[in-house]
């Protein structure tokens, strides 16, 4: 019988700088309540010119593998998931295994599916492990993303950025369970043609999509069975967060489907999803990182057992539904000293320094 699988170690990092929507409201002259109420927007974080994605990246990977009791020769695969890569050929992981001076007998490459890409490196370390490819070895994930927009850009007050890296191997923080629930169609809902700096977005259409995507993910797990028996195993929901206003449409389209009422879907969206966001909303969007940020922050702190679901969307579009089940490490979550250090010693920035750093990029 194969061994159960999952999260050994997770390593967040959230970069030195930040600015609140309100600030960017001032400077957009846009009622601030459109970023705040109307997306669900609260903080955008920024990198200073001298953090770049790798620098990114490789934080939140020595963050890992600072509380994991292995070697770095233990490590037989390295992905990074990312849609700001630094090299169309080069994999950004090539300036990770060189920082970290791993070389040999490893699998190091990039992975790219807009902010599906991170889920993407989790999953093939799963089923690497799975298929006994990894046997004694662990595999390193990160998904990292720097997120900006086009000066004065409706997504504008949606940009972020963060990492997060896991180590897949024993379940010691989560087993993330074999099975899991894809989709995908080829659409243009955003994306970024080889040589443009800001992404072009349809962003209807990638609401549409985001939101089909929820409902057929949620059929395939479900099954037939009742979708609030389904839910109910679950202590927590995650789900990515472009923006926390787009989270909670998919949810109550997916329940409308299935004919609850707005105040049962409100009970359950403030009880197991509005929670898992509380470190998106001080990151923004992430890209590749924003799913696994929920996660993180859902796992800290659940008894071995209890069920967490993960839903990634890429435009483009994939996505995929994982479920998780917390292992003994995840009550003491470890990690979440990670975040707290940084949003400690991070920076507010106004408009103008926001003006003057947008002028460098
Ligand atoms: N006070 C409160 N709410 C307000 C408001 C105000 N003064 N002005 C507008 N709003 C609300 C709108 O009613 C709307 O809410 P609703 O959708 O619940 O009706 C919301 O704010 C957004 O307004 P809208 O006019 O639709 O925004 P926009 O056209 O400027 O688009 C985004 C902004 C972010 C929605 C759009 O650019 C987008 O979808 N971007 C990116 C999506 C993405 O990241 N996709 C890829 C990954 S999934």
């Amino acid at each position: 019988m194969k061994s159960a699988v999952g999260i050994s170690s997770i390593g967040v990092h959230v970069p030195e700088m930040y600015i609140s929507v309100e600030e960017l409201a001032r400077l957009r002259q846009v009622d601030p309540a459109k970023y705040v109420t109307g997306l669900g927007c609260n903080k955008i974080a920024l990198c200073s010119s001298k953090d770049d994605i790798a620098e990114l990246a490789l934080e939140a990977a020595k963050r890992a593998l600072s509380r994991w009791d292995g070697n770095i020769s233990d490590i037989g695969l390295l992905a990074v998931g990312t849609e700001s890569g630094l090299d169309m050929s080069r994999p950004l992981s090539a300036w990770i295994a060189e920082k970290l001076n791993l070389q040999g007998n490893v699998r190091s490459y990039e992975v790219k599916h807009a902010c599906y890409g991170g889920t993407l490196a989790t999953r093939q370390a799963v089923e690497w492990k799975l298929a006994g490819m990894g046997k004694n070895k662990v595999a390193l994930i990160i998904a990292a993303d720097i997120s900006l927009y086009a000066e004065g850009d409706p997504g504008e007050p949606t940009e972020g950025a963060g990492a997060i890296a896991l180590i897949i191997g024993e379940p010691r923080i989560a087993q993330i369970d074999p099975m899991s629930f894809p989709y995908s169609k080829p659409v243009f809902d955003f994306w970024r043609p080889i040589g443009q700096q800001f992404p072009s977005v349809q962003g209807g259409l990638s609401l549409e999509c985001y939101i089909e995507a929820v409902k057929s993910c949620f059929a395939d797990l479900t099954a037939g069975r009742n979708l609030e028996q389904v839910l109910n195993q679950f202590n927590a929901m995650c789900f990515h967060t472009p923006f926390a206003k787009m989270v909670k449409k998919a949810f109550f389209a997916l329940c409308h489907e299935h004919g609850w009422d707005d105040a049962l879907i409100e009970k359950i969206y403030q009880q197991k999803i509005d929670p898992t966001m509380e470190w998106n909303r001080e990151t923004g969007n992430s890209y590749t990182a924003s799913l696994w940020m929920a996660v993180a922050r859902a796992l800290c702190g659940l008894a071995i057992g209890e069920r967490v679901a993960a839903f990634s969307y890429g435009s483009g579009c994939g996505a995929e539904l994982l479920t998780l089940q917390a292992g003994p490490d995840a009550l003491q979550g470890a990690w979440r000293e990670d975040i707290l250090r940084d949003l400690a010693s991070r920076r507010e920035i106004n408009a103008e320094d926001y003006k003057k750093l947008r002028a460098r990029v």
